[in-house]
């Protein structure tokens, strides 16, 4: 909050041209403890995603349910963490949240983990688009790309399975140290 900002350690600039680098310093040093509480708000993300789902189980149990899926056929930590978070751009992003949960992962995973987050909305088409005259196989403008059959398995094996009330599904506590841990990643930088 405004009023939590300490004023005595503010930049000299009230434009950006004017700015010299103690006064970006400054700002790096605010980034970076914004960056640090990273995981409790993504955390928070998740839990306001146990709400009212047309689903027969809620947004974060799908989220879980996706990750205990991916953790049970072996997949590595980087990869669960992805399944976890791969929808938590539905909070910001309704319209969009596929590509809102890519651009949180961007400068902490690989570009496999990043592609698939970032496409597996239109991948997921492939199970309900032909319901409203759409094109299910929209995914396939993407075929010849490397890691189209990752995003497919991604899918078939982990999201859209991912709405059993019955499948034993781990806890958030569970995943919290996973999560922590890829956010405690140094990041590579994003502009
Ligand atoms: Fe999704
Ligand atoms: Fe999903």
């Amino acid at each position: 909050m405004v009023s939590e900002i300490n004023r005595s350690r503010v930049v000299s600039f009230t434009a950006m041209d004017r700015g010299a680098r103690e006064d970006y310093d400054l700002v790096a040093a605010h980034d970076a403890m914004n960056a640090a509480r990273l995981t409790d708000r993504v955390l928070t993300w998740l839990r306001s995603m146990d709400d009212d789902s047309p689903y027969p189980i809620s947004r974060l149990e799908h989220a879980l349910q996706t990750a205990t899926r991916a953790e049970r056929d072996g997949a590595d930590d980087e990869t669960i963490a992805c399944a976890l978070l791969h929808d938590i751009g539905d909070v910001v992003s309704p319209r969009n949240h596929s590509e809102a949960a890519a651009a949180l992962l961007a400068p902490y995973v690989s570009e496999k983990n990043h592609w698939i987050v970032k496409h597996h909305g239109v991948f997921q088409g492939y199970y309900w688009l032909h319901h409203y005259g759409e094109d299910r196989n929209a995914r396939d403008r993407y075929r010849d790309h490397e890691h189209y059959e990752a995003c497919v398995e991604f899918c078939a094996r982990w999201d859209q399975v991912s709405f059993d009330p019955a499948y034993k599904t781990h806890s958030l506590q569970h995943y919290e140290p996973l999560v922590r841990d890829l956010f405690a990643r140094p990041p590579r930088r994003m502009l």
